[in-house]
């Protein structure tokens, strides 16, 4: 497949943040068909307003579990996807409130997916597992043959979902490619419950509260802005001969949780106080991407810089407030 114009595309979990841009980026690129799959449990009705606005009636939604295999096989006799991309999940911070339903969710998704590429109603899958799997870094940079060693249950969701899905690939020749992002951000992320540090940054300094850091600040991750991730992946959707690989996306390089809230202060010109909360328990101390694999196959992965993104992010969030 040379692009993704003219196919037809499922996308679970396209409601999300990342989906819904990898939604927009389908859409403007010409693909025929896109139905998402979304039980709305972090997803928002207006993540899809531009879709909607633009590309009406190219656009599906289906308020469906995409673990339900029933409900995921008659949206395939629907829609007949070429490819399919598997976003959906629950936030990493709800493992702490639900680690059961945590692990399951992305253990369920995986299984239907599975079945439905074995029964031959999807034909190809980009699957998005987390560098959450990897756990804490063992060696610097990390690349996917990082042992998998999950500290939360999502993560141990996902990297079963992984194991699962490569699994089928070694029993019944499916076609799926894994990719493992690092830290994404960008417009859209959510910034209520269970929010990362950069919407919730963002939405504090909005609101006019100081801005919190968990733990001495010192972990790290590698940040990669939305729309790099999702060009990457549509990306990898049209090669061939890459199903049963996995593959980092990240910048390759590590960054400080105390240097991303300075740089959003920076952003915003504030000189205030920054508040101490105790660490997380479970968190990554740190993270750093070796996308070599990625590049080799895509070219720069992450041509956003840092500070660009995060612009773009608070003007996105400032101007959702109208600030
Ligand atoms: N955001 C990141 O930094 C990051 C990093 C690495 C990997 N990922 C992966 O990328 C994908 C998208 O992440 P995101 O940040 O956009 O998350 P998100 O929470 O914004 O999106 C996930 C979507 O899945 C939906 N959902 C939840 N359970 C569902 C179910 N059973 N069936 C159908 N839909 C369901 C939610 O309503 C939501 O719209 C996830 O698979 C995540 O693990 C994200």
């Amino acid at each position: 497949m040379s692009d993704l114009s003219g196919a037809r595309i499922l996308v679970t979990g396209g409601a999300g943040f990342i989906g819904s841009h990898l939604v927009d980026a389908l859409l403007a690129g010409g693909s025929e068909s896109v139905a998402v799959v979304d039980t709305f449990f972090l997803g928002r009705e207006e993540n899809l307003g531009a879709a909607r606005e633009r590309h009406g009636d190219a656009l599906t939604v289906y308020r469906e579990d995409a673990g339900d295999l029933g409900a995921m096989t008659a949206v395939c006799q629907a829609e007949r996807p070429d490819v399919a991309f598997n976003l959906a999940t629950k936030a990493l911070l709800y493992s702490f409130f639900h680690p059961v339903g945590a692990f399951q969710v992305n253990v369920s998704i995986a299984t239907a997916l599975a079945e439905l590429l074995r029964s031959g109603a999807l034909r190809r899958l980009v699957h998005l597992s987390t560098s959450e799997v990897y756990g804490s870094a063992r060696q610097i940079s990390m690349n996917e043959e990082h042992p998998l060693l999950a500290e939360t249950s999502y993560a141990a969701g996902k990297a079963a979902a992984d194991l699962l899905l490569m699994s089928y690939v070694n029993m019944y020749a499916i076609d799926v490619v894994t990719v493992r992002p690092f830290n994404n951000y960008g417009p859209r992320q959510n910034d209520g419950a269970f929010a990362a540090i950069v919407p919730l940054t963002i939405r504090r300094l909005l609101e006019g509260s100081p801005p919190v850091v968990e733990g001495d600040g010192l972990q790290t991750r590698d940040f990669i802005y939305v729309q790099d991730t999702v060009a990457a992946i549509v990306a990898l959707a049209t090669l061939d001969g890459v199903s049963g690989q996995t593959l980092n996306l990240g910048s390759g390089r590590e960054t400080a949780i105390n240097e991303v809230v300075e740089t959003l202060c920076d952003i915003t010109g504030y000189a205030g106080e920054i508040e101490r909360a105790p660490a997380r328990v479970a968190d990554v101390r740190r993270h750093r991407a070796d996308v070599g694999r990625a590049e080799g196959l895509l070219g720069p992965v992450a041509p956003t810089g840092l500070r660009d993104g995060l612009e773009r992010t608070y003007a996105w969030h400032a101007a959702a407030v109208g600030a």
